[in-house]
């Protein structure tokens, strides 16, 4: 395994399969200590293809072992996006009064005697922490024969009502239905006409409760819905959200904004949603999605392999002067894989210096805190030499962070490649903060403690291994940075 992930772009501390490609996160769940990652995976080209579930676990989120093929096509078609549950009372009857795993997929083929697409939800379970999976012989459990695009269900138990929810995108809506026993599904409840964005389909939603500030008596639910390319807009797939409250039936949207809430205003953060099933005294929700786009995602620059994940990130929410927002932070696993520190304190950053110039690499963790001054623009360049760089920056007169991948590397794969991702970040007391994770091919940068994310790939030469802190039109002031060489999950 060891001559693998040393080639060109490849993620060395992010999750990417050792071949071939892959899309979605899927199933994923925490059962008996480890981390169950499955993924929409063509195991016989780097090109999407029918699709199987890939398999992965880790223990600490971080590392992660490769397992077999989980599910693999059969007479009901191809194995699209889907989640995976604890039946911890077996409902489902699948265990001998045991507990288990169920995946609850969406098998799509096509019309007997048709090319007309058919998308239905179907079980896989598992008695042995998903190592095998039997397919459940009534399958599929769950059609409909009205609407072409029917697919990607997130299931969860709900304690309150003592039953199953199912959330499936439904074309541009998405519905919700409920169950006693993973196998019987009623429908409860539609949403997503008038709301949101509808630039897409409407594709993997998810929905889970999350505290408010922090405070355990204050909660609202979040919806996440991820939507499809379309060629009339350059942003491509993305993900938006929705915060408000569900009642085991209706998920009711109690904040509307004039804009859609976008989970990640990069271009490579898609179909994200959260493991299942993690212990109460844990407590965290968390997520990973898919690093990449579909607008391109078929022909980025890698060979062996295509296709990775972000890292795992928790999700909360805060209230903020425009309303309560969705706020993403690093799981603090990461620290394990750092290496080679450097701190400093107090600098002045002045146009035309660059305090940082004898350091190189391109698996870096930058945090740094820096205070508004003269400078127009500040920040970082990473994966730099004569010829490359990628600049995350803050500009103070549009109060925006951003990531400029404009000369980032190869960009000749798609003409809309190229480009500068933004999203607005108020300072705090005058101060920005900057937390950033660089990888070979892609940077994620989370500002403010996670108010703002801007995830992107990037295709640099791996000589292009310069970093620069700098500062444009005039000073401004490091307070603090800490400055992490990252070491590759990958080798021994
Ligand atoms: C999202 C998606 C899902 C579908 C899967 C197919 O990226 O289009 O809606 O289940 O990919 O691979």
């Amino acid at each position: 395994k060891q001559s693998y992930y040393t080639e060109n772009y490849r993620p060395q501390f992010h999750f990417s399969p050792e071949r071939q490609w892959m899309n979605d996160p899927n199933g994923m769940v925490y059962y008996n200590g480890e981390y169950h990652l499955f993924y929409q995976y063509h195991p016989n080209g780097i090109t999407w293809g029918p699709m199987h579930w890939g398999h992965a676990v880790s223990k600490d989120l971080i590392h992660w072992e490769q397992l077999p093929i989980a599910l693999a096509p059969d007479e009901h078609g191809m194995i699209f996006s889907g989640s995976a549950v604890v039946d911890w009372n077996d409902t489902s009857g699948f265990f001998d009064g045991k507990s288990g795993l169920v995946a609850i997929f969406t098998h799509a083929d096509t019309y007997p005697n048709s090319d007309s697409p058919r998308q239905r939800q179907s079980l896989a379970y598992s008695k042995d922490n998903g190592r095998t999976w039997e397919k459940y012989e009534g399958n599929p459990v769950l059609t409909d024969e009205s609407i072409t695009d029917f697919r990607d269900p997130k299931v969860f138990w709900h304690k309150e009502t003592n039953q199953w929810v199912m959330v499936l995108a439904a074309g541009q809506t998405v519905r919700l239905y409920t169950s006693p026993n993973l196998k019987d599904w009623d429908f409860a409840s539609e949403f997503g006409e008038n709301q949101g964005s509808h630039q897409g389909v409407w594709e993997c939603p998810d929905l889970f409760e999350l505290a408010v500030d922090g405070n355990p008596n204050h909660k609202k639910w979040v919806l996440f819905v991820s939507i499809g390319d379309n060629p009339a807009y350059e942003e491509g797939s993305r993900t938006q959200y929705f915060i408000g409250s569900f009642d085991g039936k209706t998920f009711t949207n109690e904040y509307a904004p004039e804009e859609t809430l976008w989970v990640d205003k990069g271009r490579d953060n898609y179909a994200g949603v959260s493991w299942s099933d993690i212990p109460q005294e844990d407590g965290r929700r968390i997520y990973v999605g898919w690093m990449s786009n579909w607008k391109y995602a078929n022909v980025i620059p890698t060979k062996e392999w295509r296709g990775a994940m972000t890292i795992p990130r928790v999700l909360s929410l805060k209230t903020t002067k425009d309303g309560i927002r969705l706020v993403q932070t690093p799981v603090k696993e990461l620290q394990v894989i750092r290496d080679k520190a450097i701190f400093l304190n107090s600098e002045i950053i002045t146009p035309n210096e660059n305090i940082l110039s004898n350091e190189l690499g391109n698996q870096l963790e930058i945090i740094a805190e820096f205070e508004l001054d003269t400078a127009t623009v500040f920040g970082f360049k990473v994966c730099k030499s004569a010829y490359e760089e990628t600049i995350i920056g803050y500009d103070t007169e549009k109060r925006e962070m951003f990531i400029d991948r404009t000369k980032s590397g190869d960009s000749s794969f798609h003409e809309s490649f190229v480009g500068v991702h933004n999203g607005n970040l108020v300072p705090q007391d005058n101060k920005v903060k900057f937390h950033i994770f660089v990888d070979w091919s892609s940077v994620e940068v989370f500002g403010n403690e996670g108010e703002l994310v801007i995830t992107d790939l990037i295709f640099p030469s791996p000589e292009s291994n310069q970093i620069e802190l700098y500062a444009k039109g005039g000073k401004v002031k490091l307070n603090s940075l800490e400055l992490y060489m990252l070491k590759s999950i990958w080798s021994k």
